[in-house]
């Protein structure tokens, strides 16, 4: 049950003495933690992103189905802006908790790699990454990444006319959207084609309706399950199997820690909720942490 009448800072005084005695601490991180990068949350209202496009029209297999152009374009776009931006404070102090002698992990439902830019390597992504894409027919697992284009000739094709969409939807914003479904503004190789098998590529992300891949969850069900401390950091748990997370971790024993400016349906099962944005709430955590005991 979450504890209740504490101040924040007395809150983020018990997250650092719970982060100095952990033995296999571990976080699941949602949008929340990049919104201070500057990225679009899902669910906040106008302005998330499922407040402005639907899901079903961008992020089921369904839709890629019926229009790969509109839903190419939408990641291509994503990445973009992906490209405008750095990690936060939240990212980092994530990052640097792994030098801690009790390591760290992050489990992200973040297809925005910026744990990894803040310097995390401990990061199993359940829901795929946004700079990689793999043929839609899945003939061959091969993954074409981003930061590869330089010296991939796929890579290169893949991820081509990137920034042409971008330059459209930064000039005609969301009617960019409505030319590209009617025919109109179409840059030019996209979707690009898988080189084996002639399908088209599509975003190595994980849709509504698909199975997350399997080595990352099971691997976040274990360390869920072997966790002493769990960080649950700017999510709205909402969106299983990943949500499921937590709860798993608290069951077997965890001390789950909620961070969030906003309830969630997690609040009343954690046994700290710290009621604050990521960046402030972990870079004061680990301020502490590196203060020590009694110093606070
Ligand atoms: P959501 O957009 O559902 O939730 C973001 C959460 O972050 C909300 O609960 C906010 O209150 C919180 N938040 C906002 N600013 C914050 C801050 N500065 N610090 C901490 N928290 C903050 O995003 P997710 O929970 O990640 O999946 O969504 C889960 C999945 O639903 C996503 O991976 C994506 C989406 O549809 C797919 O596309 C399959």
């Amino acid at each position: 049950m979450a504890a209740t009448g504490q101040s924040p800072e007395q809150s983020i005084k018990r997250l650092a003495e719970l982060l100095a005695g952990a033995r296999r601490p571990a976080a699941l991180t949602g949008a929340g933690i990049s919104a201070e990068s500057g990225i679009p949350t899902f669910r906040s209202g106008d302005s998330g992103f499922w407040g402005r496009f639907s899901p079903q029209d961008l992020a089921t297999p369904q839709a890629f189905a019926a229009d790969p152009l509109l839903v190419w374009c939408w990641y291509a776009w994503r990445r973009a802006q992906l490209a405008e931006v750095q990690p936060n404070a939240g990212h980092k102090a994530l990052a640097e908790l792994e030098h801690r002698p009790a390591g760290f992990t992050v489990i992200t439902q973040n297809v925005d790699g910026l744990h990894q830019a803040a310097g995390s390597r401990n990061v199993i992504e359940v829901h795929g990454s946004i700079t990689a894409v793999r043929c839609s027919a899945d003939c061959t697992p091969r993954r074409y990444r981003l930061h590869e284009r330089e010296t991939d000739p796929t890579a290169a094709t893949a991820f081509g006319a990137d920034r042409e969409v971008a330059q459209l939807v930064a000039e005609r914003g969301d009617e960019a959207f409505a030319l590209i479904r009617e025919g109109h503004a179409i840059p030019s190789g996209v979707p690009p084609v898988c080189p084996s098998c002639g399908a088209y590529l599509r975003p190595d992300v994980v849709w509504f309706g698909e199975e997350l891949p399997i080595e990352a969850i099971n691997r976040s069900y274990k360390l869920a399950e072997r966790a002493d401390v769990f960080l649950a950091v700017g999510t709205s748990a909402v969106v299983y199997p990943a949500a499921g997370l937590p709860e798993l971790a608290g069951a077997a024993g965890a001390v789950v820690v909620e961070i969030n400016p906003e309830p969630t349906p997690l609040s009343n099962q954690a046994d700290l909720s710290i009621r604050s944005g990521a960046g402030s709430a972990l870079s004061a955590a680990l301020e502490l942490l590196d203060r020590g005991p009694g110093r606070a």
